[in-house]
């Protein structure tokens, strides 16, 4: 076999390999076993299923009841987006956004704009105001392709100038972006201002699964509503580990600073190499 280096991972923390966090997932299984054995709605939702939820909510400062946990980021997005989003609604769309985001606007009207083009989204914004029940604007914290950030600031004013809603997938920005690693909403000052904030428990965090932060009503119309929570298992009792690398970015910030140390050195080797970087908007 041979050794390499892996640069399409998104264990940006390593924490998939932290001793701490190995042994509380192994003393997960010993306490709960390897399986929930039913879906959340059916009574596969446990003590540490509660008890990741209470703790990402305090993660972004929201009150109890404000987040909910799904098996992956993919069905974060598109099982909240299908829950709400139907013929009489509307999604104004990044046109970068994520297919977990495209595959949950199946059943209502959409309308992409170019990249973090502000004149465009506006322009989608009057078409549509007082037309449609719903209307949500949905954009990713860090854009997966290019690691670009969203102009966040400005796309919210706009959003609500025209009284919509606000979606942000933080999927690549928690943990690793913002003061305290809460994400690229964290660098606007805008964690307690979008109204849903998407995020995955498979990158930073190093496991498995997705959640959405929102206000305690949304949270619970998504209990009873999204189709994930009714017809599929919940995650396992290793997933207890997120309790340990939930604390472990507060504690340990030497993870963070390793990462932007390896984004370092991996552009300077290839600037040494003569190869020319494109720098990206990233704030
Ligand atoms: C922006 C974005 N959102 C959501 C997802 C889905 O996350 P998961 O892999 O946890 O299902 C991804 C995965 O690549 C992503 O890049």
């Amino acid at each position: 076999m041979q050794n390499c280096v892996s640069l399409v991972s998104n264990d940006y923390l390593n924490f998939t390999q932290h001793p701490k966090v190995k042994q509380a997932a192994i003393e997960g299984i010993i306490k709960y076993g390897t399986g929930a054995g039913a879906s959340p709605l059916i009574g596969g939702h446990h003590e540490y299923h509660v008890e990741l939820e209470k703790k990402l909510c305090e993660f972004f400062n929201r009150p109890d009841g404000s987040n909910i946990i799904f098996t992956t980021g993919y069905t974060a997005n598109s099982s909240t987006l299908l829950a709400f989003l139907k013929n009489e609604d509307y999604a104004i769309v990044d046109m970068e956004v994520h297919a977990s985001v495209y595959e949950g606007l199946l059943n209502t009207n959409v309308k992409k704009f170019p990249h973090n083009s502000i004149i465009h989204l506006e322009s989608a914004l009057v078409d549509v105001k007082d037309k449609y029940r719903t209307r949500l604007v949905i954009i990713d914290g860090v854009y997966s392709q290019n690691g670009d950030i969203a102009k966040m600031d400005e796309i919210h004013d706009l959003t609500k100038k025209y009284g919509e809603y606000l979606m942000v997938d933080d999927a690549h920005g928690i943990g690793v972006v913002g003061e305290n690693d809460r994400g690229a909403i964290e660098l606007f000052y805008l964690l307690d201002k979008v109204d849903i904030i998407s995020g995955t428990l498979s990158k930073a965090l190093g496991h498995i699964g997705g959640f959405i932060v929102s206000s305690p009503e949304i949270i619970n119309y998504l209990r009873y509503q999204s189709r994930q929570h009714i017809f599929s298992s919940n995650s396992s009792p290793a997933s207890i580990r997120l309790l340990k690398v939930i604390d472990l970015i507060d504690e340990e910030p030497i993870w963070r600073h390793q990462l932007a140390e390896n984004v370092q050195n991996f552009k300077n080797g290839l600037r040494s190499l003569d190869l020319n970087i494109v720098t990206v908007n990233q704030n």
